[in-house]
């Protein structure tokens, strides 16, 4: 099944000194989910934030919060990041061996479950996983940072994905991230995916631009 597609700023990109208002500013500007991304200096090389700024940060709005768990091991912080408001947490495949015990305990939480792929990572990693899952999340940089260059290998995974996705006539949200800007997303929409994350093409110019930065990645 395929979804309207949906635009998931990344708030890696925001001002962090003032995170609270950069929200509220994407929010009024047409964001359609909030895209968290929590790195823990370990599985990826960069540190973001942690479940109280999720919490912090859940009264400012109130779309889907959308976390992106950049961190191993995952499991022992699933609790809190869905007690802080996630509604939507996001695993990487390659963060521990039991990824179907770990889906299970996010949606025993009562949240959507993601799984996430590395750009080395074959999409076949997820063919005994799609029934369990609400989104998958096809990594297009490798995680750690924002601004970097679209890998174009990705689409061929999107497509994959896609394929499957249909053939199983399942509804799963099928999300890319990283590189996603005005000239890439209408590529990526082309091979299937639904939830466009984006941090630097979201937040570039500052809050006056927000708006029409989202609409530029919607086409508009
Ligand atoms: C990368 C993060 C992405 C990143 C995307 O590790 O998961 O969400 O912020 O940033 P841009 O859109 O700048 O490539
Ligand atoms: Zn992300």
């Amino acid at each position: 099944m395929t979804h309207p597609v949906l635009i998931a700023p990344s708030i890696l990109s925001a001002d962090f000194a003032r995170l609270g208002e950069e929200v509220r500013a994407i929010d009024a500007a047409g964001a359609d989910w909030i895209h968290v991304d929590v790195m823990d200096g370990h599985f990826v090389p960069n540190i973001t934030i942690g479940p109280m700024v999720v919490k912090a940060l859940r009264p400012h709005t109130q779309k889907v919060m959308d976390v992106h768990l950049m961190i191993t091991p995952v499991d022992p912080m699933l609790d809190a990041f869905a007690e802080a408001g996630s509604d939507y947490i996001t695993v990487h495949q390659e963060a521990g061996p039991h990824l179907h015990r770990t889906v299970q305990r996010i949606k025993a939480l009562g949240k959507k479950a993601g799984v996430s792929l590395n750009p080395a990572t074959p999409a076949k990693m997820l063919d005994y996983m799609y029934e369990d899952i609400d989104l998958i999340l096809v990594m297009s940089v490798n995680p750690g940072f924002g601004g970097q260059s679209f890998i174009e290998s990705q689409l061929r995974k999107i497509e994959a994905i896609r394929k499957n996705i249909d053939k199983m006539g399942l509804d799963i949200r099928l999300q890319v991230d990283g590189g996603v800007d005005a000239n890439t997303a209408p590529r990526v929409i082309e091979a299937g995916a639904d939830v466009l994350v984006a941090g630097t093409a979201t937040f570039k110019g500052g809050p006056d631009a927000y708006a029409a930065n989202i609409a530029r990645l919607r086409g508009q």
